[in-house]
């Protein structure tokens, strides 16, 4: 039986237990049922289900679910690089750090927190963090499930070092997807793209709306802040709404690459699809003291609307 969300006590409904590994997650219910879990390995959404109890977010049935390598699936945090250039390890170190609960954290708007159930995480950098990337921060992750079942993630990184610092930034959002021949993105067409399987040479994207055949492994650049992913044999479409986050990543890694990966199964990019908020292409520069914010929500339509009637003058939802 659902609840009213009237009475529903959003503080109750967050949970938080052990996983298999004596990591904290905490799981989220919203009043009709829906649910999100994350996992302080890695600040991760590991799980997001709808009112049906259907699952939203891929993860591979050979994900490895020990620190310190992230979980192939959910929303693994990409800080303070995506990509992998110089010495930090691929997509940074955040994905790969137990993170904290934050008991205190600076408020945030009502809209953050009102009719939602959340959580507030932080990240600060271990003496052995300082080594590969000198920078003091301070990263905190509020995660919040909506009445409705929207999911959202709002990441606030702030300077506490003596000096200015830059980093580039990705929610790394592995979509399930029913068949990926079956899927398109509306929001992307005629953007420039940079393509990392071509030395992240510089396209303009041509045609309606985005589809797949082969391995896609691309940064949208200076996109809207909605993007659909529209999933046919489902009838689902997920509306990815964001603020701060400029570029889209979209990754799908086909037949070849799937077989290369040992934490991922030889079929399963048929089930996937990363659609990421992401800053990449003109990393964020914060002086000492300096905060940024980058959020995202996520929520799921049924897809016999026409794209057309997607609300895209919404405000944010946050
Ligand atoms: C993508 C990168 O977004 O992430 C790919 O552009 C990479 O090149 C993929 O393979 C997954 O990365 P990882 O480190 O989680 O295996």
């Amino acid at each position: 039986m659902g609840h009213s969300a009237a009475v529903w006590d959003y503080r109750a409904a967050t949970e938080i237990t052990k996983d298999w590994n004596g990591v904290d997650k905490i799981v989220l219910r919203s009043p009709r049922g829906a649910s999100a879990r994350v996992s302080l390995h890695g600040g991760q959404v590991t799980s997001w289900r709808n009112e049906q109890g259907e699952e939203l977010l891929f993860t591979s049935s050979k994900a490895i679910f020990k620190p310190p390598k992230a979980v192939r699936g959910g929303i693994p945090i990409c800080f303070p690089q995506f990509g992998n250039c110089g010495s930090l390890e691929q997509h940074g170190f955040a994905r790969n750090k137990i993170w904290t609960i934050d008991e205190n954290p600076p408020p945030l708007g009502p809209n953050d927190s009102h009719a939602k159930s959340f959580i507030d995480l932080l990240l600060k950098p271990s003496e052995e963090d300082l080594k590969c990337w000198p920078h003091s921060f301070e990263f905190r992750l509020r995660v919040s499930l909506a009445a409705d079942g929207s999911l959202a993630l709002i990441s606030r990184i702030r300077n506490v070092n003596g000096k200015p610092f830059s980093f580039s930034f990705a929610y790394h959002t592995y979509l399930s997807v029913s068949d990926i021949s079956e899927v398109r993105i509306e929001g992307l067409e005629t953007l420039d793209y940079l393509d990392n399987l071509c030395q992240k040479e510089r396209f303009t994207e041509q045609g309606d709306a985005i589809t797949f055949e082969s391995e896609v492994d691309r940064v949208y650049l200076s996109t809207p802040n909605v993007v659909a992913v529209l999933d046919h044999e489902r009838k689902r479409t997920y509306v990815i709404r964001k603020d701060g986050l400029p570029d889209v990543v979209v990754w799908n890694p086909w037949e070849k690459k799937s077989k290369s990966m040992v934490d991922f199964g030889d079929d399963e990019y048929k089930q996937m699809l990363c659609v990421d908020g992401a800053v990449i292409e003109k990393p964020v520069t914060l002086k000492p003291g300096e905060e940024w914010t980058g959020r995202v929500e996520l929520s799921v339509v049924a897809s016999t609307l026409c794209s057309e009637q997607f609300d895209v003058q919404r405000g944010m939802g946050f």
